[in-house]
């Protein structure tokens, strides 16, 4: 089974011609709510591409956000999320400019409370049954140490993705099999090692050789996503030529089809073209949740656009 543990949130979201500068008074071109967290984004894509029951350890309120993000992973089969009677719902208030760009600021609320005895809880009653877990930074520090050591312990294949990027400890990305950092993320981290190769290929080789992670997989937007695999070959995977409106989830989209591509058998370059496929379509619409493709959708841009 594919698992995912981490952040839910409610998004409210202002269109913006602009991001707001330091000082600048602006008005919103619309406000809109949607559901996110990056645990959430990807626990719903995956039950969405996958068809199958997905494992999500994470906290929500008893609030009337709580309650409609309830309704929602009982319709998509999600279980194995904690409900907390004095912690609101996480919240996250996000600007998106006119080019589909976004700025977030997050409100954690339950998120912050993730403890690592309810994933320790997660991990002993689900455990057995997980091939997959995907998980991100969205939810306290030292539950996502615990985590991933745990994860590591019980050899279920972990699919990290170190946003935000503040909380990565680097001593934990000791064999993680897959780590996907955005362009911010990976110059983030490769500074922490003070990594200063010539070209981002020789950085992603030498960053994958001082960390010991197993597959390192760049997602840069519209241009090509490296990978660095198991292996220590690298390879490219094209991406989708697509004009944006809203990249909000895009990461957390790609991230569960990566696992969806990966459950289904397909090599690394084919569950990232997957992958990459998903987040192209995901960026066409508006939110984060609701721009989660469908099935089919993602079989016609990848039969319509071959290499
Ligand atoms: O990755 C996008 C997500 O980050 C949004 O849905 C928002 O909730 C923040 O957590």
């Amino acid at each position: 089974m594919i698992a995912v543990i981490g952040s839910s949130n409610i998004d409210i979201v202002y269109e913006v011609d602009h991001f707001t500068e330091p000082g600048e008074t602006q008005t919103a071109l619309s406000l809109n709510h949607y559901y996110g967290g990056k645990g959430a984004n990807q626990a719903v894509a995956a039950a969405k591409l996958s068809n199958q029951n997905i494992l999500f350890s994470t906290s929500i309120g008893n609030d009337s956000e709580g309650k409609k993000i309830k309704n929602r992973f009982d319709k998509f089969n999600i279980k194995g999320y904690f409900i907390h009677g004095n912690f609101h719902t996480g919240q996250a208030f996000i600007e998106v400019n006119r080019v589909g760009e976004n700025k977030i600021v997050s409100n954690p609320g339950a998120n912050g409370v993730h403890s690592k005895a309810l994933v320790e809880k997660f991990l002993k009653e689900n455990g057995e049954d997980i091939d997959y877990c995907l998980i991100q930074n969205e939810i306290p520090r030292e539950t996502i140490g615990f985590a991933l050591e745990s994860l590591k312990e019980k050899e279920i294949k972990i699919i990290y993705d170190p946003a935000a990027k503040e909380k990565t400890k680097i001593k934990w990305l000791a064999g993680i099999d897959y780590l996907t950092p955005n362009k911010t993320e990976f110059n983030y981290l490769k500074e922490k090692l003070n990594i200063k190769e010539d070209t981002l290929a020789n950085q992603a080789l030498m960053f994958k050789k001082e960390t010991g992670i197993r597959n390192l997989i760049l997602k840069r937007g519209s241009s090509d996503i490296i990978i660095v695999t198991k292996d220590n070959k690298l390879r490219k995977v094209q991406t989708f030529d697509i004009e944006a409106v809203d990249t909000t989830g895009a990461g957390d989209i790609f991230n569960a089809a990566l696992a969806v591509g990966l459950y289904r058998g397909y090599n690394l370059q084919k569950a990232c073209r997957y992958a990459s496929a998903a987040a192209a379509l995901s960026v066409t619409k508006k939110g984060a949740q609701s721009s989660i493709p469908d099935q089919q959708e993602i079989k016609e841009m990848l039969s319509k656009q071959t290499f």
